[in-house]
């Protein structure tokens, strides 16, 4: 482990355990960004290739395709849990060029060794961006592509925001969004994401709208707005009773989003990309 900050490590190694009970439906749902951010960095064989934040490896992975045994996939965390599981899900693939490091993304010697950087929900947590992506700037070759997803607005996500609301009645306090801070929604303005690549050294800064329709069956929303959302550390502390109150509330509210055993989750993205 390198340069870690304790803080975040330790968040990261509690949440990180809820992703790494869920990885098979997070996976599923998000293969669609997966693959849309490493198209974006147009990959060749051969190429070195770093995923930051990778959790629990599933774009590392998608890049280990793409850049063939020749090529190397490098996976970077600051989460133990999700790390472990990664190493392990690489293991049982055979996939050659692939390792993961553990270690914290805005301090982390790189080296400057890589092709491209990609990133899918893993870089919106940092307390310094710019410095952090000043860092994984010199972690490129001259000219090196970047590309990641990131949440755009609560308001263009309202799936995030039906449960919370639902469950605030019963709860003496619910999560608040702070805007620019770092966490799920801190890059959901777009000028301020455009003006830390500049001031980090990038060019060539383009960021469009992703939107993802995958569906998911009712079980599966509940699962995403109870178990990995916002309200699972509330509901960790929570008795019983109160834990089904807010369970039958959130599933009130999102049963109208249901229809014939399906609903979508309408992930509202950025896909941003820029150049060393
Ligand atoms: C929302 S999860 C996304 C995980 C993975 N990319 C995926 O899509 O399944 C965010 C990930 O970023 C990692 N992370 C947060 N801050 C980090 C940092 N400073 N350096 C490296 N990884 C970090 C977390 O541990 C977590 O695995």
């Amino acid at each position: 482990m390198s340069g870690v900050a304790t803080d975040m490590s330790a968040y990261w190694d509690r949440a990180g355990r809820v992703w790494v009970e869920q990885q098979a439906l997070l996976d599923r749902m998000y293969q669609p960004i997966a693959k849309a951010v490493v198209d974006r960095v147009d990959l060749r064989a051969g190429e070195t290739v770093l995923d930051v934040g990778c959790g629990s490896g599933a774009t590392t992975f998608e890049v280990a395709w793409r850049v063939g045994p020749q090529g190397r996939a490098v996976g970077a965390d600051i989460s133990g849990a999700l790390l472990e599981l990664a190493r392990r899900r690489a293991g049982e693939q055979e996939l050659e060029g692939v390792n993961f490091v553990h270690a914290d993304a805005q301090t982390h010697d790189f080296g400057a060794t890589f092709d491209a950087i990609v990133s899918r929900f893993g870089v919106m947590f940092f307390p310094d961006p710019v410095a952090a992506f000043a860092n994984l700037r010199r972690a490129l070759r001259p000219g090196g592509r970047l590309a990641f997803v990131c949440w755009r607005s609560p308001e263009d996500n309202p799936i995030s925001q039906v449960p919370l609301e639902a469950a605030a009645p019963f709860l003496p306090e619910v999560p608040k969004f702070e805007r620019n801070a770092p966490g799920r929604f801190a890059f959901a303005d777009p000028e301020r994401v455009r003006s830390i690549l500049a001031e980090a050294g990038w060019r060539d800064i383009a960021i469009a709208p992703l939107d993802d329709p995958t569906p998911v069956s009712f079980e599966e929303l509940m699962t995403m707005s109870l178990r990995v959302g916002p309200l699972n550390p509330i509901l960790s502390q929570a008795d019983e009773a109160l834990r089904a109150q807010v369970r039958d509330a959130v599933a009130a509210a999102l049963a109208p989003r249901v229809q014939d055993g399906a609903a979508r989750m309408d992930s509202a993205c950025w896909l941003v990309s820029a150049r060393a």
